[in-house]
């Protein structure tokens, strides 16, 4: 359906998830850069739990709880030994499974005494959580992103933590009309708001598709392809791709070139892990297929998309206090532009229901 097509009256018949929805738990969320996790016991927030991670002398990712059974003793400031950590309090070791293997007063290792342990997969730059039912951790569910791990793109990363719910920073991305407000000239033009925009929604996924022909390129995008000035026909799409995951594609191609016409390529790949209900890690990678070898083009795209995730950063944090500072129910307008981010918002809600049956208004 196109967003023309929609209507805002539909509005009305969405039940969405807010800052209030109950984070999703069955996902794989990123947990670390696999830089991140070595030798040394390392601890991040992951869905409200604080998790250790740490690889074995096999060079396995393992995690699990960061809190000792026996007396809540951070495990992080204990000590690795082998494929184990061992507790600094007194001294129960765990194995990579978090079963208790050794308690120096003890005879016997007590064979109940458990740390939780989570599945744990790594792929490519990242290092992959299951933080909620292991039964249900399907390997088929980590969605593939080659180019992360491809000689044929060069990827630019970065991270930060936003003071934000997951929703708000899903619908961000889902929602291309702040482009020229709230980020100026860089990322977009005057004419983004001739795009054709269609959204799809497939399973749990929802799609959004951005097409401009022959318009001015966007002064950023322009100075790194080296066509600053020039007309392009721009295709774009987004995906909400899981609660932890949003992916964009763009393709730009002059659209009156002097000799053969050149596409260019950029993957954004958006990666959240919600580190309680409303802050998140926030990883970022964007990938390029041209210039590979250019650390001037590196240099210059980080900036930008530094300055762009700042202002988005800025703005959902701003978003949040409001809400967390609310006496009152704050209703939110909707228009037809917003339902890409309304559907997400839905099956946002619907995971949440399937884990934990809350309702959408409860008020
Ligand atoms: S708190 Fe860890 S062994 Fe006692
Ligand atoms: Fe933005």
């Amino acid at each position: 359906m196109s967003l023309a097509e929609s209507t805002a009256s539909s509005a009305a018949s969405f039940q969405m998830a807010d800052h209030r929805t109950p984070l999703v738990r069955n996902c794989w969320y990123m947990g670390a850069l696999a830089s991140e996790v070595g030798r040394t016991l390392m601890v991040r927030r992951v869905l409200g739990t604080p998790v250790l991670f740490y690889r074995t002398e096999a060079g396995l990712p393992v995690a699990m709880d960061n809190r000792c059974v026996h007396r809540s003793f951070p495990l992080d400031k204990g000590r690795l030994e082998g494929d184990c950590v061992r507790c600094g309090y007194h001294g129960m070791r765990f194995d990579a499974s978090g079963q208790c293997v050794e308690m120096p007063s003890l005879r016997r290792a007590p064979g109940h005494a458990k740390q939780r342990s989570y599945p744990v997969r790594e792929r490519g730059p990242v290092v992959w959580i299951w933080m909620g039912d292991a039964a249900k951790a399907d390997d088929s569910l980590i969605v593939d992103l080659p180019w992360l791990d491809s000689d044929a793109w060069r990827t630019v990363s970065g991270s930060a933590e936003v003071d934000a719910n997951y929703v708000a920073m899903h619908e961000n991305l889902l929602d291309h009309t702040h482009f020229p407000v709230l980020h100026g000239d860089a990322v977009s033009t005057e004419e983004y708001i001739n795009s054709v925009l269609k959204v799809r929604q497939e399973g749990n996924k929802v799609f959004m598709t951005r097409e401009l022909p022959d318009s001015p390129v966007a002064a950023g995008f322009g100075h790194i392809m080296g066509i600053p000035g020039r007309r392009v026909d721009s295709y774009s799409d987004s995906c909400f791709e899981s609660p932890a995951l949003h992916v964009s594609h763009s393709r730009f191609v002059e659209s009156a070139p002097q000799g053969e016409a050149r596409p260019f390529h950029f993957n954004i790949t958006h990666v959240f892990t919600p580190a309680q209900q409303n802050s998140i890690h926030y990883w970022w990678f964007f990938s390029r297929d041209f210039q590979l070898d250019n650390p001037e083009i590196d240099g210059v795209l980080a900036a930008g998309i530094n300055k762009a995730f700042t202002e988005d950063k800025d703005a959902l944090s701003w978003i949040q206090a409001i809400k967390d500072e609310a006496v009152e129910p704050l209703p939110e307008l909707s228009f037809a532009p917003d339902r890409p981010g309304m559907l997400m918002r839905s099956v946002l809600l619907r995971l949440a229901n399937e884990e934990s049956k809350y309702s959408a208004n409860p008020s």
